[in-house]
């Protein structure tokens, strides 16, 4: 298992972002195409002034090689998971080791008690991911989420701070 820690974003991280979603299995990883210099610094920027989400680059060997983020944290002290790896950095378990320690500081930092993630059915890797990070397998939502004009059911997975 690669060793990885946490940091906040910075500045200095947008070519690591430009390169990262330069990738075309990272279209639906951000609301709109990080494509420009400006772009990738907006994505850092929104991510600071958010009091109900943390993202976090992933670092490794000195190297960023991937984000894990938890957001839409709400009253009832649950919030949403999501990560992403540079290609180059995958099959070496950084995204596991990264989503392990989100669930570290999300639970004994943060105080959050529930955290949910779902991948799309076609995303084995991300299932992989979840259930090696401890998040338990909940059942699939039919149909959730639709790109260019095809429906995809979702796995949704969860992890609380008891399991
Ligand atoms: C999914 C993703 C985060 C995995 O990152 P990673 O750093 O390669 O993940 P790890 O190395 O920690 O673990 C990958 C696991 O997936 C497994 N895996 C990889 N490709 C797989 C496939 N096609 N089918 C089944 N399992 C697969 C690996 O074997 C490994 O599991 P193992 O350790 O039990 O062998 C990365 O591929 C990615 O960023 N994809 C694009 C964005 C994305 O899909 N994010 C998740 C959205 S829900």
């Amino acid at each position: 298992m690669t060793e990885v820690e946490l940091r906040s974003w910075r500045p200095d991280d947008v070519p690591v972002l430009l390169g990262a979603f330069g990738s075309p299995d990272m279209a639906q990883q951000a609301a709109r195409p990080i494509d420009t210099p400006r772009a990738a610094l907006e994505w850092i920027g929104l991510w600071g002034f958010r009091d109900d989400a943390q993202a976090f680059a992933v670092v490794a060997n000195g190297q960023v090689v991937g984000n894990v983020a938890v957001s839409n944290i709400d009253a009832h002290a649950t919030g949403w998971v999501s990560y992403w790896t540079v290609p180059h950095a995958r099959g070496r378990g950084v995204a596991v080791a990264a989503a392990r320690r989100l669930a570290d500081w999300a639970f004994r930092e943060r105080g959050l008690f529930r955290l949910e993630l779902g991948h799309r059915l076609d995303n084995p890797a991300s299932c992989a991911v979840a259930t090696r990070a401890g998040f338990l397998a909940e059942g699939v939502e039919r149909a959730k989420l639709s790109y260019e004009g095809v429906r995809y059911d979702v796995e949704r997975h969860a992890r609380l701070a008891t399991d």
